[in-house]
């Protein structure tokens, strides 16, 4: 079915309140317990959703141009895709261009196609057009939301294409024909500066401090100067022009011992919900004490990574042993899996318990 024209004169908070869906305020709650500990990155993203909802975006341009900074594995791109499932309803609602794909000049033709006449020019599907653009809203909004992933990756020829987008929220395609961003958010982000930032945390600087609370809500002094770190990273990197098109530059900062936490309670959780959702009536329950928890965030908490440590050490000490315990016949259906740490404190053990019916 061909989706229908946005009623740019409807406010859509309206219409998604008659639905009952969206109008739901809980869709920015939801966005915060996905990400966690960078709350003021999250919350400046907000009210270009809400101007959206209200119909009250400015025409003409994009809806919001987003860029996010910070070190690696702080939810930059997890935030793009937990933006999607809370207003779409799935991860996959996101226009993704990795921009380590278009490190050379020449490469940009895969984005807009070649013009006709030119070598490749009907092998070529450019990666942005209208079609791919409109496939990503939902019947729940009529909003695209765009990643350019890892933007400092892209060559100059590609980020001069992007100001056109960023500005008028157009882009003329090798044929000829144009694609209108003017109902997307476009987010891009990037590395810019985190090992300048990884520099500035030594520990005089308080990094110490920083891994047991949330500089993000310790509103110290050092998260301003890691967001001027960045700041000159980018400015450095990107002409005048581009900066000028971006509405909101968000530093996100590195997690600190309780969102570490929280981010391990959530990947249990998933964790838990693959089993059951997989083994179906064969599924066990996984029990993990203080102890395993403990051993999980020492082993997983990293300056360097951040919480992708965290999710491969889960991966490495909780989901491999236990896949090959499933396989092996190990683990009865309706039991109870216990963590428990080694002796050594190098492994866990897990412990096949029944439940007591
Ligand atoms: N703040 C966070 N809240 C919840 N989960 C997080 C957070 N940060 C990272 N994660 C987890 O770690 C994974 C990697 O994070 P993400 O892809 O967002 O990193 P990134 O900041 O984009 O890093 P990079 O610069 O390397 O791309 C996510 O898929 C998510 O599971
Ligand atoms: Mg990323």
């Amino acid at each position: 079915m061909p989706k229908l024209p946005a009623v740019r004169n409807i406010p859509s908070i309206l219409r998604n309140r008659r639905s009952g869906e969206l109008g739901e305020p809980n869709w920015i709650d939801q966005l915060h317990a996905k990400v966690v500990g960078q709350t003021e990155g999250l919350a400046s993203v907000v009210p270009y959703v809400q101007m959206y909802q209200a119909g009250l975006a400015p025409q003409g341009r994009p809806v919001g141009v987003f860029l996010l900074l910070g070190p690696t594995g702080t939810g930059k791109t997890r935030t793009v895709e937990a933006l999607a499932e809370v207003l779409h309803g799935s991860a996959k609602h996101v226009l993704r261009i990795d921009c380590g794909e278009f490190q050379m000049e020449h490469e940009v033709a895969k984005l807009i196609g070649a013009p006709p006449g030119y070598l490749g020019h009907r092998e070529t599907q450019p990666m942005l057009t209208q079609m791919k653009l409109n496939a990503v809203t939902s019947e729940k909004l009529n909003l695209s939301i765009v990643l350019f992933d890892e933007i400092e990756k892209a060559a100059g020829s590609m980020t001069r294409l992007l100001l056109g987008v960023l500005d008028k929220a157009t882009l003329r395609l090798g044929d000829n024909t144009s694609v209108n961003f003017d109902r997307s958010l476009i987010f891009m982000t990037s590395n810019l500066g985190a090992r300048e930032m990884a520099r500035a945390m030594t520990p005089d600087f308080g990094f110490e401090a920083m891994v047991t609370d949330n500089i993000a809500t310790t509103g110290s002094s050092g998260a301003n100067k890691l967001e001027a770190v960045c700041l000159a990273a980018v400015k450095r990197k990107f002409s005048p022009e581009f900066i000028n098109r971006v509405d909101v530059m968000a530093t996100y900062h590195p997690l600190g011992r309780t969102s570490m936490e929280q981010i391990l309670d959530q990947q249990l959780t998933i964790l838990q919900d693959h089993i059951d959702r997989r083994l179906a009536e064969r599924s066990f329950k996984i029990s993990v004490p203080k102890s395993a928890r403990e051993f999980l965030l020492n082993k997983g908490t990293s300056k360097e990574y951040g919480a992708r440590e965290l999710k491969r050490v889960i991966h490495r000490f909780v989901m491999q042993p236990l896949a090959a315990m499933v396989s092996d016949g190990q683990i009865e259906a309706d039991s109870e899996v216990v963590l428990e740490v080694d002796a050594g404190r190098e492994r866990l053990i897990l412990r096949p318990t029944q439940r007591a019916a």
